[in-house]
């Protein structure tokens, strides 16, 4: 008798989902060439009794971290590398790492040896057995720690925490963990809204989900790092910054950019009134001379200021700063004229109340500014 196709598949998925994968575990790595296979071999004995597998998403490491992990791949078609070139970013590597899995879990862990591998299976039971989204490993819960770091490392560590924990109102003890288990249909909802900015991925995901995830935390302790060197540095800062701003004043439509610009903007405002107060009391200048030189310096400070903080992922060098910051200054001016019109024309028109029409003036100009000193300077588009 025929059997109808559809029975037959049903068949075959049951007879082969005792073959299902379990558990996959992605690796971001940046030149670990000489950590990454012993990783590999601590991850294959510690899940020895599961179906698991491991992909490597490296950034084209120059050390050859790619090489090494394909060539243990080619004799272990469990182990997978995912290279990407002419991009970087902790955070992104992770998302595509997970994207790229079909297994129902799936666990990140830095590549580095940091990271306790040990806790995998353990981190896999409490999922299933609790039924939860996520499990995070928590170097802060009680019980976890981070082995011999300085006491800076460690306030900043701290510091960051408790500003995220406030910022985004994730409740959690390690919301700037590196290592997590995830449920990766959870995942595939959320990641259209995950901003992958940064290497605050945990983060990413509790703020951008649309209610409280059921998690769990297991403490752990971070190990010291032996080969090679962190890749934390200013930029990881800022990253983690504009990952805040867009995680708070972000949700009502404000660009973290603009914030950071108008920070910029207020510290320019007191430079002006410095070397005003300077040019024109100090050194007996006439007010229009002072003013002039006042606004020039403010300008070039806002300007090389932008370039390292607002626009740190943008950032001009060589002669592309010559002609960032005159088209910077030029656009200013700009703004500077639409911010006196508006603020007149308000105040003279309309009989508005004079702070309030000057606020106006300089919010009309400040948006003005931001734009198109991001498009022009900075070459943002759409
Ligand atoms: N693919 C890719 N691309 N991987 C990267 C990149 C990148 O641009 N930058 C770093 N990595 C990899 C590193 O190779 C390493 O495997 C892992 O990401 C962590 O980077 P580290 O530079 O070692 O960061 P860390 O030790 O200072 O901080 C880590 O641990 C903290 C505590 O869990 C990170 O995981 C933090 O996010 C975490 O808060
Ligand atoms: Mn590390």
């Amino acid at each position: 008798m025929d059997q109808p196709a559809a029975t037959i598949s049903a068949a075959r998925t049951m007879a082969e989902d005792t073959q299902a994968l379990e558990l996959a575990v992605i690796v971001p790595t940046y030149k670990e060439a000489e950590n990454v296979l012993t990783l590999i071999n601590r991850l294959r004995d510690v899940l020895r009794a599961l179906r698991f597998e491991i992909i490597v998403v490296d950034d084209n490491s120059p050390d050859g971290t790619a090489d090494r992990v394909r060539q243990l791949a080619i004799s272990d078609p469990r182990i997978r590398c995912l290279e990407r070139i002419g991009r970087r970013g902790l955070s992104s590597a992770c998302i595509e790492g997970l994207m790229a899995t079909s297994a129902p879990c799936a666990a990140i862990i830095d590549g580095d040896l940091q990271h306790d591998e040990r806790l995998l299976p353990k981190m896999l039971a409490t999922l299933r057995e609790q039924n939860l989204e996520i499990v995070v490993g928590s170097r802060y819960a009680h019980g976890g720690g981070t082995d011999q770091w300085d006491e800076t490392r460690l306030r900043a560590s701290q510091l960051a925490t408790r500003i995220s924990r406030y910022a985004t109102r994730v409740e959690l003890t390690d919301p700037l963990s590196g290592f997590f288990m995830i449920r990766t249909d959870v995942l595939r909802q959320l990641a259209p809204r995950l901003s992958g900015v940064g290497f605050k991925i945990l983060l990413d995901i509790f703020a951008s989900a649309p209610g409280p995830l059921k998690h769990a935390e297991i403490p752990y302790t971070f190990r010291s790092r032996t080969q090679g060197q962190s890749k934390l540095d200013s930029r990881v800062a800022l990253e983690f910054l504009e990952l805040l701003l867009d995680k708070s004043v972000g949700r009502y439509g404000i660009p973290a950019k603009f914030v950071m610009f108008g920070l910029v903007g207020s510290t320019g405002v007191i430079v002006h009134i410095a070397v005003l107060a300077f040019c024109f009391q100090i050194l007996t200048m006439s007010f229009a001379t002072a003013q002039i030189l006042a606004t020039g310096t403010a300008m070039t400070f806002n300007f090389f200021l932008n370039n390292v903080f607002t626009h740190y992922d943008r950032r001009l060098g060589g002669w592309g700063l010559l002609w960032g910051w005159m088209s910077f200054c030029a656009a200013s001016s700009v703004g500077a004229v639409a911010n006196v019109g508006v603020a007149v024309y308000l105040y003279q028109a309309y009989d508005t109340f004079w702070l309030a029409s000057a606020i106006a003036g300089i919010l009309v100009g400040v948006v003005w500014n931001y734009a198109i000193t991001s498009i022009f300077t900075w070459q943002r588009r759409g």
